[in-house]
């Protein structure tokens, strides 16, 4: 792909790098490319990062023809720099277009762009622990047309922000609450998919979360509001009676690429880590026996991230005593180790840029 590059008149001043959170800056760049029908993908460019100019009838705006990404490049202490596993995010965006009829991006054409991207924005990777660059990959509709229906011309963009922790908790733990009254999606909708419009179903009960003090909700299963599913940005784990338990993918939860990459993990030390619905009067029986003994969210933004409350209808369950439980901890030292190049990745995960 050849990809035409116009340089900026000016660079940005860098943050400081000790207070970045998340998603507050942007760099100097963005890679654009579009699609039309007939045509294909075509005029791949990196250019400033600047505004779009948008048609008011732009079908993303009216019907939430929307995917996107996230990954991140890290910095090794040796001043290398790894992406994690950017053909999942590849394949992954696929499967989420696919579900919207929208273009799908050749995975090489996806790797390639980040790639390029990234190297052009090397010195906006921070150094620091616990940050990185954040990827986040965007494919919208950009047909002009008032009617519902699959759109003809897409455009597919990647922005990058130096970040932090998502969580203003660190990698502290985190207080849940589990929500019965809303619900984030059903088997057969786009649960699976990486899309705008799951969020956007998600923010009403993150803002009741957020009031009562908690900082994400915990989904249950649309039908019966009885099975769990995923917390607000992350995939969901729990220690219960030494095994691990981890909701199914059947369609309603985001297939994590941090899920499978932990699966695969606790698999080969040799736990038992089994995909099942959990009702939610399991897990809340099995914190009031003492046999829940650690639960922790995954995800590109959140890591590892230790869940210390879990707050059902008023119920409310302490976790690993609100500290984070030590297989949290020895998951977050391996994956972050190898991410950040700090131990040799036995899985061949991690892609080094030249
Ligand atoms: C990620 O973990 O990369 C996500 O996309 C979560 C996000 C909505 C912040």
């Amino acid at each position: 792909m050849e990809i035409k590059f116009t340089k900026a008149a000016q660079l940005k001043e860098k943050p400081d790098f000790h207070c970045l959170g998340f998603g507050k800056y942007v760099t100097d760049y963005m890679f654009v490319m579009d699609y039309d029908e007939g045509q294909g993908w075509h005029d791949p460019q990196i250019l400033p990062y600047d505004d779009f100019v948008m048609d008011p009838r732009c079908v993303t705006l009216h019907y939430g023809l929307e995917t996107f990404e996230g990954l991140k490049a890290y910095r090794t202490e040796d001043n290398r720099i790894l992406l994690f596993r950017p053909d999942m995010n590849a394949k992954r965006m696929q499967k989420s277009n696919e579900r919207l009829c929208m273009a799908e991006i050749p995975e090489d054409m996806f790797v390639e762009a980040v790639k390029a991207l990234v190297n052009v924005e090397r010195d906006w990777i921070p150094d620091l622990p616990e940050t990185s660059l954040y990827i986040r990959p965007v494919t919208y509709a950009s047909e002009c047309t008032i009617g519902v229906h699959p759109s003809s011309s897409f455009r597919f963009y990647i922005i990058l922000s130096p970040v932090g922790c998502y969580y203003p908790e660190g990698v502290n733990p985190v207080k849940i609450f589990v929500e019965d009254e809303y619900v984030r999606a059903v088997i057969g909708g786009t649960g699976f998919c990486k899309c705008g419009g799951n969020y956007a179903a998600s923010v009403k009960a993150q803002e009741k979360a957020e009031k009562l003090g908690y900082t994400q909700v915990l989904w249950l299963d649309g039908v019966h509001r009885e099975y769990v599913e995923e917390v607000g940005t992350m995939n969901v784990m729990f220690k219960i009676d030494g095994k691990i338990v981890t909701p199914p993918l059947e369609g309603s939860v985001l297939a994590g690429i941090t899920r499978d990459s932990i699966l695969h993990i606790l698999r080969d030390w040799g736990y038992e880590a089994e995909e099942r619905r959990l009702s939610i009067h399991e897990l809340m029986e099995a914190a009031k026996d003492g046999r829940l003994e650690e639960a922790w969210g995954t995800g590109t933004a959140a890591v590892i991230s230790p869940i210390g409350e879990l707050n059902y209808k008023g119920q409310i369950t302490t976790i690993s005593d609100f500290k984070t439980g030590p297989l949290t901890q020895k998951l977050y030292d391996y994956l972050t180790g190898i991410q950040w190049g700090k131990i040799a990745d036995p899985y061949g995960w991690t892609v080094e840029l030249n």
